[in-house]
């Protein structure tokens, strides 16, 4: 009965070949979480901040007047941006190339999808909650931002463009806005 051992043997290489496969696959994985995270800042989502969509146009950061592209205090740039049955406000962003930009995004109505080409970024946004994403430009060039999400009947008519430009360009576009407003787009 030279068999039953043999088979047990069998058995044992062919689960330990196995354990390895999963080690190697399982190894691959977090190696590929640990390097997203470190050099393309993709994050796992580890906060949740909440926001009221029946208000958004009322008050607070989402208001109309503050929505499109702040320079901050410390030189970086922040992105407020609203999506809406079927569209993004506002329809054109500007954004200069080489300066960290972050981008803060919620939906008033249903959930959307907020891809931008070209780039890390590509989620969701849902009423009710603000998703950010931060990235930096490394050119000046036009990008597209497609809801990517079935958002309706509309939905794929429901997209808008970002403008990196130069980052001295956009300074200065910034320097002369009007004391009344404080946020940059490309709308006209
Ligand atoms: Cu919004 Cu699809």
């Amino acid at each position: 009965m030279a068999i039953q051992p043999a088979s047990h043997e069998v058995a044992e290489r062919v689960e330990r070949r196995w354990a390895m496969v999963v080690l190697i696959i399982v190894t691959v994985l977090v190696a590929m979480v640990v390097y997203t995270g470190l050099h393309w800042a993709m994050m796992p989502p580890s906060r949740v901040e909440t926001v009221r969509p029946e208000t958004l146009h009322i008050s607070g950061e989402f208001v109309e007047s503050n929505l499109g592209s702040a320079v901050e205090p410390d030189g970086s740039v922040t992105v407020r941006i609203v999506a809406q049955q079927y569209s993004f406000t506002p329809q054109c962003l500007v954004v200069p190339a080489g300066v960290p930009v972050t981008f803060r995004a919620t939906s008033s109505d249903v959930i959307h999808g907020f891809l931008i080409t070209d780039t890390n970024i590509n989620s969701m946004l849902e009423p009710g909650y603000v998703s950010t994403f931060k990235t930096t430009f490394n050119a000046p060039g036009d990008h597209t931002m497609p809801c990517h999400e079935y958002c309706g009947t509309g939905h794929q008519n429901m997209w808008a463009h970002v403008k990196v430009i130069d980052r001295a360009e956009f300074m200065q576009m910034a320097d002369q806005l009007p004391a009344n407003s404080r946020r940059l787009s490309c709308v006209h």
